[in-house]
């Protein structure tokens, strides 16, 4: 374990009742000072993984480190650690400084204390002169700025967010994953943040761990998690990604659309059956002549920066592309890319495996 490792999660399990589990066999390391995302679809234990590390529930089996001690049956509020909830849980019946101040009270910290450091607070998240302000009175954005005052008051090691920014609009939300993420800068206090949305943890993290049934698919900073997804799952989940089957005919060489391409991927069987993964981005249109793969295509839609354009290629595979240039439906086009953009992925392989094959290709390339 890392000296600055604050969190250790080892061979964690969770089960309620005789279902099957929610977490399964979960372990990872958390860092002092760094913003963690855990991202995964509706149901795959992120909410799980927060109140475990909060204390409101316990783990079935394996073990949970707090600065290197076992923190399995540590009560909450003997914890480090405070939530900033989805729904925020202000008490509606107190003003701003009440909601700031109140765990403050329940620490019998003395009052002059209490308003120094709920005005520092307020500061922290540009809501000075809001102090007597009803909850009623607040928007959705000032109130998730309370709650998150609400939790750094108490000047805890760790701050958890269940997904804190999904009841806001669209540009307030981009404001609020800029503000977060400056706070948590500021504070230099640990963050672990809970999001089903890709490009908001792509965004914010130092650190992602992508989930999926319980498990932890794979975990890297976002370009690690964007450029070498470990599988199907991450490639999709992060970001659209075009997937095809292919074939790894030696290294640096596979085989996909019946063609063959240079690639930058070594260390698996030969003709090994794989999946590749191009993301739209980085596929360029050309004439048909010019491009390493030729296609139709079928439709296009502008997403405001780019346009998205669906094409086809003679065995039917969908080709998505990103691309700043409109094209015309139902014309034949090339698509070009290089050898960089096309990633391989071994059926089934774990995110250690994964590792040892990027690091030896690394100790090969340097
Ligand atoms: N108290 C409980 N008793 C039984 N099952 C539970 C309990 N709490 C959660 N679960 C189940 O555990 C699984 C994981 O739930 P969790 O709340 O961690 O998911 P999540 O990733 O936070 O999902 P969401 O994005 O929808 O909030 C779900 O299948 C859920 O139904
Ligand atoms: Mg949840």
């Amino acid at each position: 374990m890392g000296e600055n490792t604050i969190i250790r999660f080892e061979h964690v399990t969770k089960q309620y009742d005789d279902d099957s589990p929610v977490l399964q066999d979960v372990s990872f390391e958390i860092e002092k000072g760094k913003f963690y995302t855990l991202l995964g679809p509706s149901g795959c234990g992120k909410t799980t993984v927060l109140k475990l590390i909060a204390g409101f529930i316990e783990p079935t089996k394996g073990n949970i480190y707090f600065n290197g001690k076992v923190i399995n049956n540590l009560p909450a509020n003997k914890r480090q650690v405070n939530t900033v909830f989805q729904d925020y849980a202000l008490f509606p019946h107190l003003n701003v400084f009440e909601n700031i101040a109140f765990g403050l009270r329940i620490k019998k910290i003395k009052n002059d204390e209490i308003t120094r450091k709920v005005k520092e607070a307020l500061k922290f998240v540009n809501l000075e002169g809001y102090e007597n302000r009803e909850i009623k009175e607040m928007s959705g954005g000032q109130r998730q700025r309370v709650a998150i005052a609400r939790a750094i008051v108490n000047e805890p090691e760790v701050i958890l967010l269940d997904e804190p920014l999904s009841a806001l609009d669209l540009k307030l939300r981009t404001e609020m994953q800029y503000e977060l993420r400056e706070l948590q800068r500021n504070l230099g206090i640990t963050f672990i943040f809970v999001t089903h949305d890709q490009e908001e943890a792509l965004a914010m993290s130092d650190e992602i761990f992508v989930l999926n049934g319980g498990k932890i698919e794979q975990s890297g900073t976002p370009t690690d998690i964007y450029d070498e997804p470990i599988n199907r799952f991450v490639a999709d989940f992060i970001g659209e990604s075009n997937i095809v089957s292919g074939t790894m005919l030696e290294d640096y060489v596979v085989k996909f659309t019946g063609k063959t391409f240079d690639c930058v991927d070594a260390g698996f069987n030969k003709s090994e059956d794989v999946e590749v993964v191009i993301r739209p981005e980085d596929l360029e249109i050309t004439l048909p002549e010019k491009g390493k793969l030729q296609v139709k295509v079928d439709s296009q839609l502008f997403r405001g920066v780019h346009y998205e354009i669906s094409c086809y290629d003679s065995e039917g595979n969908e080709w998505l592309v990103h691309s700043t240039k409109k094209a015309i439906v139902g014309e034949e086009i090339g698509l070009f890319f290089e050898p960089e953009a096309i990633h391989v992925m071994r059926h089934g392989e774990t995110e250690e495996e994964f590792d040892k094959r990027l690091e030896a290709y690394e100790e090969v390339n340097g």
